[in-house]
């Protein structure tokens, strides 16, 4: 029996610069899909996951994320006083409990990997996972609850993984693992942003893990890795190599790269037609606004 995984880290110190300049002064996480910001479908994912504490990593500029998951008692007061008992469930379904959330900031945006070392002394001995909130997951079963199931089976460290055209693996950590179509493979290395064609496959990883505090002392070393970064990548092939104990794991469900324009954008279409209020309205309109394209062509 595998100790189970209460704690996720969310690591959103990072800068946001392609989303300038809407992120000059909000936090990319508080973008909208629909009507939900990022942060609040990551922490929904790791609620369903059965995680109890939430351990954000920020950095300067953040302040957005900490009030939006706090009570807002005037807005409440307001709504109920006009009796719109919808609006105010909505409202209060973000707030959460007293000490459930806790902050820590990243100074420097020195690399994901660095970000993580950063929830060392909150995390302590014990496994736990990482969830970057640009990488939404539209699942049926939310992506972190399928890998925490299967982390019940394997233990040691689990990285989600999904497949990418061999000519986008230099934009991720790939995976090497033996061809099988297992959705739980054994990873025998791990390269981050591998040059073009070098890559050992096309499994990339994504943003979800599940790892041993032994990471996190792999990362006391600040070795810098790709991009003169500190790489998570570099600290979980460090467990690979010593203790070859990490998994992949292939998700049922789709990803969208909300941390790029063209992401985003598929990711506010995929969620718009998803919601049975909005659909009719933006299916006629894309239907539109395609056709006005064709014509133009
Ligand atoms: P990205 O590579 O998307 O970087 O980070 P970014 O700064 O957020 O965005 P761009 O590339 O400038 O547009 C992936 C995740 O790692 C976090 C980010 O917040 C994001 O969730 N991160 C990255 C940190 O928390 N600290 C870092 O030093 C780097």
């Amino acid at each position: 029996m595998h100790r189970k995984v209460t704690k996720a880290v969310f690591p959103i110190a990072g800068m946001g610069t392609r989303f300038l300049p809407a992120t000059k002064a909000t936090p990319k996480e508080i973008l909208t899909l629909v009507d939900r910001p990022l942060i609040q479908y990551a922490v929904d994912e790791a609620r369903a996951a059965g995680i109890t504490e939430f351990i954000f990593v920020t950095s300067r500029g953040k302040g957005a994320l900490e009030d939006y998951f706090d009570r807002a008692p005037e807005l409440e007061a307001s709504l109920k006083a006009k009796g719109k008992t919808d609006l105010l469930k909505i409202l209060q379904a973000t707030n959460m409990e007293s000490g459930q959330i806790a902050s820590v900031r990243q100074s420097e945006a020195l690399g994901l990997g660095h970000a993580v070392w950063c929830a060392r002394n909150l995390i302590g001995d014990e496994p736990f996972a990482v969830i970057l909130p640009d990488d939404v997951i539209a699942a049926d079963k939310p992506c972190l609850q399928q890998m925490i199931e299967a982390y019940a089976e394997t233990g040691g460290n689990m990285v989600a993984a999904m497949e990418v055209p061999a000519d986008k693996t230099s934009s991720y950590g790939v995976l090497d693992v033996p061809a099988s179509i297992s959705p739980v493979m054994p990873v025998q290395g791990m390269v981050e942003k591998p040059a073009p064609g070098t890559a050992p496959s096309n499994l990339a990883v994504i943003g979800r893990y599940i790892l041993s505090p032994q990471v996190l002392r792999n990362l006391d070393a600040h070795q810098k890795g790709a991009g003169g970064e500190i790489q998570l990548t570099d600290a979980i092939e460090k467990e690979i190599r010593s203790a070859g104990n990490v998994y992949g794991y292939r998700f049922d469900g789709r990803r969208f790269d909300c941390g790029s324009k063209a992401g985003y954008l598929q990711a506010t279409i995929a969620f718009g037609l998803a919601r049975d209020e909005l659909r009719e309205e933006l299916q006629d309109f894309l239907h539109e606004m395609m056709g006005m394209r064709q014509a133009a062509e």
